[in-house]
């Protein structure tokens, strides 16, 4: 494992052995509680005091069958609890209707929005619309609970420290029964005073409607209450909305809607799962909704619609506002096209090459003349981006993501690289060629002051390998400002390719 400030092109050899990448595709065997772990090298910051959850797919095959995307595997919770130089680790599977009913019997007794079908053939499987809440798309600590979210429908309610599922939660009320609830909530780390946590649910149609919610949110135990709504406000748009992830600034909430249509027919048939019915728009921007806060300066006023560029995207990496120019700004991990697979091709087989790799580009949108002029901050293949927490909604320094090992062209992603927004200047640690990443989280030093920029990289990047030659799951921990390791811990555990996390400081 090396750390380069200005990497090698590698050429069109792969930077890994397909076998490495695909033995990761397997069913979470064990429960594993207050497991403690040791660093295999290095050693675990004294400092570093707090929790990571991390949430993803942890059963991918029942009864011999495979899901068909790994998105629709049931959401499996881990815990590393750091402490004084120690680390410790619980993982539970989420209990929800869905995982118990399939428990009981041994086989899939629902369908996947990703296409995973029930055993039958289109006919076992034609017009049963019933949505599995599989809960496997993140973790965030809300007041005095814990919440593994599945943008679908309701979060379910966990205990922070043993993990076990206390219920399917609709947060004191403010949620009705099966009511979409994003798996991206935002967290304001106090542009109008206290922290918040903002997030929204998406009713999709022919005209869909997003629901904007503010929460207060509040780290020392026995706080806030989950469910402290502070602002809720919803706001109505033409077309067939899929919006997976949002950014916010101190006076927006930033959607954009992507050029995609739905056409449900095959799903309604037995053919397709829902998300396989989507398809993009040839020829057709997205669009950039921009949807006023309620706290901030345009409050009250009504949403503003940009069109984008081309292209589709899952995730944001943060948004802010330019005071110098009046411009929204926002970057976001952009695919040429909308990236799915077919009915007929097998998950772990599948042709990098014929999948667009994701880029970081930056957008700045003009609200007054709706324009929007683009660039591009990194064209390597990238994923899973975010900044310090401190600066999210403000203009950041720096920003850690997920990157492949090749410089050009799609590939799994086996690297971390931190990129200075400013001077383009990138530093890469890398897995390869027998390691492969998943979302890493930056976590800052708990005496960095949020307003020191100088103290914007100060801190570490925790981050799930999956190590290939031990087929298990090591947790990486490096510095953040230069890169380097500073342990590696070999979890008793093997954890498939994750979703996204959250740090929960102690
Ligand atoms: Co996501």
């Amino acid at each position: 494992m090396t750390t380069t400030t200005s990497p090698q092109p590698t050429g069109h050899q792969l930077a890994y052995a397909r076998h490495d990448w695909s033995s990761a595709f397997r069913n979470v065997g064990v429960e594993l509680t207050d497991v403690p772990l040791v660093a295999a090298r290095g050693s675990i910051p004294a400092d570093l005091a707090g929790t990571l959850y991390r949430n993803g797919p942890g059963r991918l095959e029942r009864g011999g069958r495979w899901v068909h995307h790994p998105f629709d595997g049931d959401g499996m919770i881990a815990a590393f609890r750091f402490d004084a130089g120690q680390a410790y680790l619980t993982n539970r599977f989420v209990r929800t209707e869905g995982w118990l009913a399939e428990e009981d019997a041994g086989t899939f007794v629902y369908r996947g929005v990703f296409g995973t079908q029930k055993p039958g053939g289109p006919l076992a499987n034609a017009f049963d619309l019933r949505l599995k809440n599989i809960a496997n798309t993140q973790v965030v600590r809300l007041g005095d609970q814990l919440l593994a979210l599945w943008e679908a429908a309701e979060p379910h309610a966990l205990d922070p420290r043993t993990l076990e599922t206390r219920e399917l939660s609709r947060l004191d009320g403010v949620l009705k029964p099966g009511e979409a609830f994003s798996a991206h909530p935002r967290f304001d780390p106090g542009h109008h005073g206290e922290p918040r946590m903002v997030t929204f649910g998406v009713k999709a149609g022919p005209t869909s409607t997003i629901r904007l919610m503010e929460f207060a949110t509040d780290d020392q135990p026995g706080g806030v209450r989950a469910g402290e709504l502070v602002a809720d406000s919803r706001h109505g748009f033409k077309g067939f909305a899929f919006l997976h992830d949002f950014a916010i600034t101190p006076s927006w909430a930033v959607f954009l809607q992507n050029a995609v249509a739905f056409n449900p027919l095959p799903f309604v048939l037995g053919q397709k799962g829902a998300a396989q019915c989507l398809a993009s728009k040839p020829g057709e921007a997205g669009q950039f909704w921009l949807v006023p806060r309620q706290a901030g300066h345009h409050a009250g006023a009504k949403p503003i619609q940009v069109p984008a560029p081309a292209g589709f995207v899952f995730h944001h990496l943060n948004a802010f506002e330019d005071a110098a120019t009046g411009e929204v700004v926002v970057d976001s991990i952009y695919y040429e096209d909308f990236p799915s697979i077919g009915p007929e091709v097998d998950f772990r087989e599948i042709d990098f090459a014929s999948i667009p790799e994701g880029q970081l580009r930056r957008c700045r949108i003009d609200p007054r003349s709706g324009t929007v002029q683009s660039e591009w901050l990194e064209q390597r293949c990238c994923e899973f981006a975010m900044v310090n927490p401190a600066r999210q909604g403000l203009e950041p320094r720096f920003a850690w993501m997920a990157v492949a090992e090749r410089e050009q062209g799609n590939d799994p992603l086996q690297a971390i690289e931190k990129l200075d927004l400013h001077t383009g200047e990138r530093r890469v640690w890398s897995a390869a060629p027998r390691g492969f990443v998943s979302e890493p989280v930056m976590v800052p030093r708990p005496d960095s002051a949020a307003e020191d920029r100088s103290a914007e990289d100060s801190g570490w990047v925790l981050v799930p390998v999956w190590n290939g030659a031990r087929c298990a799951t090591d947790l990486v921990i490096l510095n953040a400002a230069d890169m380097t390791e500073q342990a590696v811990l070999e979890l008793p555990l093997a954890i498939p390719y994750g979703l996204h996390g959250t740090w929960a400081p102690a």
